[in-house]
């Protein structure tokens, strides 16, 4: 099949048009796939999730979903997923908690294009040992989008499943491959899926581990969880949501001197970063109101583990990245 939108695909901006979409792909799934099964990695980001939503239109339980856990996902994701397609689609979901193997390979590595490595290599090898525990499988199923298919060419895989091996090739199920993001997203909120997934902000397929800087340990790492949920709490309370492009907290591997209750501390800095952009090439910084970021700084400073002050990222891109590593 060609991997040309055709030209004269209607822009997916209304529910009707989703709908009409939907049923669309629910026929021409059926017709690629039968009665047989299909795999996919979900990972509760919004791609997939929408892929996962249509599918179970589709085929229903002929879709088996595997969510890996690598410890790496914000607080509430993996639930979320689990609430989501589990117990409100009655999706056919396999939950890998993999949190310790993943924090064991990353352990004392500080070095962030070999973390990068080993959290790809080691998804791609959990997701492989998974798709040879299910059987009968022809299909995987792969939230891959136009803007995909533009950026890397007619032949590169789609980045979650670049490396599987040859005799687990499978024919791929792709019904959002002509869709850009926005039109994802309404096609999302047609299938009843949940605003916060729908209009999620991107997320690093590497998580929180770049956010964890240098080698990952679980304490600086639930610092960056907690943080980063607070973060978006206020944001979302404060009107900055769906406003503001990307916004996350770091947490570097050095400690300060500071003072709690009374005492010497010393510990860690939470540093956020809220930016705004089109293409991510290049970004502004967010002009938070500085009210908040003091009221943010209370919250975190008094309620995450670990954390005695919070700094506040003034650089634009470039000559910084939008994350830190
Ligand atoms: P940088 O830091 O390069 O980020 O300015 C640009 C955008 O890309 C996201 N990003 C990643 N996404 N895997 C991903 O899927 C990655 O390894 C990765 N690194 C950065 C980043 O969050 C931002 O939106």
């Amino acid at each position: 099949m060609s991997n040309k939108r055709p030209e004269n695909m209607e822009r997916i901006t209304t529910p009707a048009l989703a709908d009409a979409f939907i049923q669309a792909q629910i026929a021409a799934v059926k017709a690629q796939v039968g009665d047989k099964k299909v795999l996919l990695a979900l990972s509760g980001g919004v791609d997939s999730s929408v892929v996962a939503a249509l599918l179970i239109k589709a085929i229903g339980k002929n879709l088996v979903c595997v969510h890996v856990n690598h410890g790496l996902l914000r607080k509430g994701e993996p639930e979320q997923v689990v609430s989501v397609f589990r117990d409100q689609m009655d999706a056919n979901l396999v939950y890998v908690d993999a949190v310790d193997r993943f924090l064991d390979k990353l352990a004392g590595v500080a070095e962030p294009e070999q973390k990068r490595k080993i959290i790809g290599a080691e998804f791609i090898r959990v997701f492989e040992e998974e798709a040879r525990k299910q059987h009968g499988i022809e299909f995987l199923a792969q939230g891959t989008i136009y803007p995909d298919i533009l950026e890397s060419g007619p032949v590169k895989a789609h980045h979650n499943v670049g490396g599987l091996p040859e005799d687990l090739k499978f024919e791929l199920v792709e019904p959002l491959k002509f869709l850009f993001k926005d039109e994802v997203r309404v096609v999302g909120k047609a299938l009843g899926l949940p605003d916060n997934m729908v209009y999620r902000q991107p997320f690093p397929g590497p998580g929180l581990g770049v956010r964890c800087l240098g080698a990952i340990t679980r304490d600086r790492l639930e610092a960056v969880r907690e943080s980063d949920a607070i973060l978006r709490e206020e944001f979302a309370k404060n009107g900055l949501e769906g406003k503001v492009w990307q916004y996350f907290t770091v947490v570097p591997d050095l400690r300060s001197v500071g003072v709690k209750d009374g005492k010497r501390s010393f510990e860690y800095p939470v540093i956020i970063r809220a930016v705004n952009t089109k293409d991510a090439m290049t970004a502004t910084v967010e002009d938070v109101p500085f009210a908040l970021l003091q009221h943010i700084t209370a919250r975190i400073t008094h309620e995450v583990a670990g954390v005695n002050r919070v700094l506040y990222d003034l650089t634009p891109k470039p000559t910084g990245t939008i994350e830190w590593e």
